[in-house]
């Protein structure tokens, strides 16, 4: 394992991914190529000496074909939380989780890439009530039926710094007086994305991890409400969290999906319909302890 493709790998969890691998391999020259639709996405990891960042098309199969020349492993990364709605999920989605691992595995296959680690999400399912987890689902249905040395990743909300979860709350406390939230019940176990990253490195190690699936998960549950509010206070903006009535928080998630950008859509607000918890409790492969949100998120909220 020496070359590297890692598609979506330069967003939260890729450049963690990138860094971990580097810091592990530091006398080993791994070497990374990391394609991107626009170069200056991936201007923090130009700096990488190993790293070969490339302008690409990875929806085009012969672009797909020509990064997988002399690769030994994939890494596929490329996830969307707006999709657009649709049956069984919305055109970004279909385009982005299911025709794109698709065409990676076909890729992968033809080029003699066997080793595939994807990232998935925790309760992807066929019958989940929003697009983003069915076509979560069905992406990785069609990479366990592609003949290849799979792992899959399925983690719960992922924290750290550059998060867009807990660092938009605490952004959004410092201008709103309060926060009108939709879905305050529902329930996540946030995995630290250094603990994800280990957990990707770790199985490119080792080969009993092939054929796996891992859900991936922190060491403690809490309903969003309690995530917001804790962000709030741990960025010096302690603010008030008023939950919203279903009614309430569907129209104000669908006049969000007319910004860009928006914070909020109705399938984010399907998604948190199932509980985002690792049934198992804390989890995370080869006996690795899973870092608490309460040690690392104080280090990028606060200020
Ligand atoms: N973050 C979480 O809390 C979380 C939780 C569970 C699962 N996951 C999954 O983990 C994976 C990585 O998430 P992340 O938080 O690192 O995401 P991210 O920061 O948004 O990065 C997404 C990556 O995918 C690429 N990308 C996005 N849309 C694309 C498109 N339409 N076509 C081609 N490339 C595209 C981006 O590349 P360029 O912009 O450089 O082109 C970027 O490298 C995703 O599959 C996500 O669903 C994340």
């Amino acid at each position: 394992m020496k070359n590297l493709l890692i598609i979506g790998g330069t967003g939260f969890l890729g450049t963690a991914i990138v860094g971990e691998l580097a810091r592990r391999t530091a006398s080993a020259d791994f070497q990374f190529t990391l394609p991107t639709r626009r170069r200056d996405h991936a201007k923090h990891l130009l700096v990488l000496p190993t790293a070969t960042v490339v302008e690409a098309d990875v929806h085009d199969p012969a672009t797909l074909a020509r990064l997988m020349v002399g690769q030994d492993a994939v890494i596929s990364l490329v996830g969307i939380l707006k999709g657009g709605e649709g049956e069984p999920y919305g055109k970004g989605f279909a385009r982005a989780h299911v025709e794109l691992p698709q065409k990676i595995a076909a890729a992968a296959k033809a080029a003699g890439v066997r080793r595939v680690l994807h990232v998935s999400a925790l309760k992807a399912a066929t019958d989940a009530p929003s697009g983003y987890l069915r076509s979560k689902a069905a992406g990785e249905a069609l990479l366990r039926e592609a003949d290849l040395d799979l792992t899959l990743f399925r983690p719960s909300v992922i924290f750290g710094p550059g998060d867009s979860f807990l660092t938009l709350f605490a952004r959004l406390a410092r201008i709103a007086p309060f926060f009108p939230l939709a879905g305050a019940a529902a329930r996540f176990q946030p995995v630290w994305v250094g603990d994800v990253a280990a957990a990707v490195a770790d199985s490119l190690l080792r080969p009993e991890s092939i054929g796996a699936a891992y859900d991936l998960c922190g060491p403690k549950q809490y309903s969003l409400r309690e995530l917001v509010s804790y962000a709030a206070e741990v960025s010096g903006h302690p603010r008030a969290v008023v939950g919203l009535p279903e009614a309430v928080a569907w129209l104000q998630a669908w006049s969000m999906e007319f910004i860009p950008n928006g914070p909020m859509t109705r399938d984010n607000i399907r998604s948190m319909r199932v509980a985002s918890v690792c049934d198992s409790g804390c989890a995370l492969p080869f006996g690795r302890i899973a870092t608490p949100l309460e040690i690392v998120a104080p280090t990028y909220l606060r200020g």
